[in-house]
């Protein structure tokens, strides 16, 4: 008996804005080059994976993966409010079909947190005809990619983006305000709903679902009352708002996508809500605790969502990349235990494929696969991907 079944996806996950390069016309770019952006780096030329898709892929191909997960950026597809591009939509019918020619299942996020700078302008999620915008490009994008994507993610992480655009500031378009997060988190839940019926009216066979990020939420002091109902608070905010969406709506979508990286532990206490992880937990590059005992919990949530459970993403920021085999190992053996106890987990996306830009920064390193940005941005093959590779293709974790 394999440990996963012969046709789980295994893949590993990009984003648009994150790899492409030169996308200009995108509410991120214009943020990077701002005179006072907190961004510290500009995504400039990305990782160049516009004009490198073929061999990146045959490369993930070789490596042993069966699937992939990359976004569309709305901004190229329609650049200019119902302008739609069709040297755009070409150039993502050639990244699909260069996908199944190394046999590699396609998984299209539509939104991956870039919005077209008119949209923006607009008044981005908090615009009166945010929703309606969205459904329209998501239509026009499923019509003309859907033939060549079985499946589709709608919005990618709606918590972050009503979290870091609204009330932290951190990403575009920097407002800070609790009353619009929440607004912005729950149009989210109704953009994945709009998506969902522009996806069954865009192609007939895609399977979809939304991309939510959802941390294991834990109070800090148990014994704690703050803490206890900053917890509540928290796990309504990521979980609840969303989930209880999926159960409520006429059609939900074909499965959950759930993102997972760290444990939160609510301090009702501190301003910022959470407390720093243990002195003796192991951190990633970046400071997030490692926690691979939250996922299962959190693949049981989502699955009360009532549908199949796919993990959208999941990985670490490592310098040490021994560090990152450990995470891969031990996050996936949670992953088994679930599927053991009877979740329907259907794949598995590690983030990410290559390093990449990490929204203001090239500094943490996600990637699967290094790129060398001294050296003609060189793919730089690291044991990590090769032992994940093992355990794609025998779909055993002790092959
Ligand atoms: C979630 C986001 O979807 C992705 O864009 C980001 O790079 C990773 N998490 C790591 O922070």
């Amino acid at each position: 008996m394999r440990d996963f079944p012969t046709d789980f996806l295994w893949g590993s996950a990009t984003a648009a804005h994150q790899v492409e390069g030169g996308n200009t016309n995108s509410d991120w770019w214009e943020w990077e080059h701002r005179a006072d952006s907190p961004a510290k780096e500009s995504s400039a030329d990305g990782i160049d994976h516009w004009n490198r898709y073929d061999q990146d892929f045959a490369l993930l191909a070789a490596l042993g993966q069966n699937a992939h997960r990359f976004s569309v950026e709305w901004a190229r597809i329609e650049p200019a409010e119902g302008e739609f591009s069709q040297s755009a939509i070409d150039h993502y019918r050639r990244v699909l079909e260069s996908l199944h020619r190394h046999g590699l299942t396609p998984f299209v996020t539509l939104y991956h947190f870039s919005l077209p700078r008119w949209f923006a302008e607009r008044g981005g999620w908090l615009g009166a005809d945010a929703v309606g915008l969205f459904g329209r490009y998501v239509e026009r994008a499923v019509s003309a990619l859907g033939d060549l994507a079985p499946y589709f993610g709608t919005v990618n992480e709606p918590q972050m983006v009503a979290l870091m655009g609204y009330l932290a500031g951190g990403h575009p378009p920097g407002r800070r305000d609790i009353e619009s997060a929440k607004q912005v988190n729950q149009t989210l839940a109704t953009a994945h709903r709009v998506a969902v019926s522009a996806v069954r009216a865009g192609s007939g066979t895609s399977r979809v679902g939304t991309c939510l990020n959802l941390p294991h939420i834990e109070p800090f002091r148990p014994e704690e009352a703050a803490d206890v109902a900053t917890a509540a608070r928290m796990t309504a905010f990521f979980a609840d708002t969303h989930i209880d969406d999926l159960r409520s709506a006429p059609d939900p979508g074909d499965f959950v996508g759930v993102q997972y990286y760290s444990r939160n532990l609510a301090d009702g206490t501190s301003p910022a809500m959470t407390a720093p992880p243990p002195a003796d937990a192991e951190l990633s590059q970046i400071g997030w605790e490692i926690y691979p005992q939250g996922l299962g919990p959190v693949l049981r949530k989502a699955a009360e969502a009532g549908l199949p459970v796919m993990v959208t993403e999941n990985g670490i920021a490592a310098l040490d990349d021994e560090q990152r085999v450990r995470f891969l190992a031990s996050h996936l053996r949670e992953v088994r235990s679930a599927v053991q106890d009877g979740v329907d987990v259907r794949g598995y996306f590690h983030w990410s494929a290559f390093d990449n830009y990490e929204w203001g920064t090239f500094e943490p390193r996600f990637g699967l696969i290094g790129v060398d940005h001294e050296a003609g941005m060189r793919r730089i093959v690291r044991p990590s991907v090769a032992y994940y590779g093992q355990v794609a293709s025998t779909g055993d974790l002790e092959p």
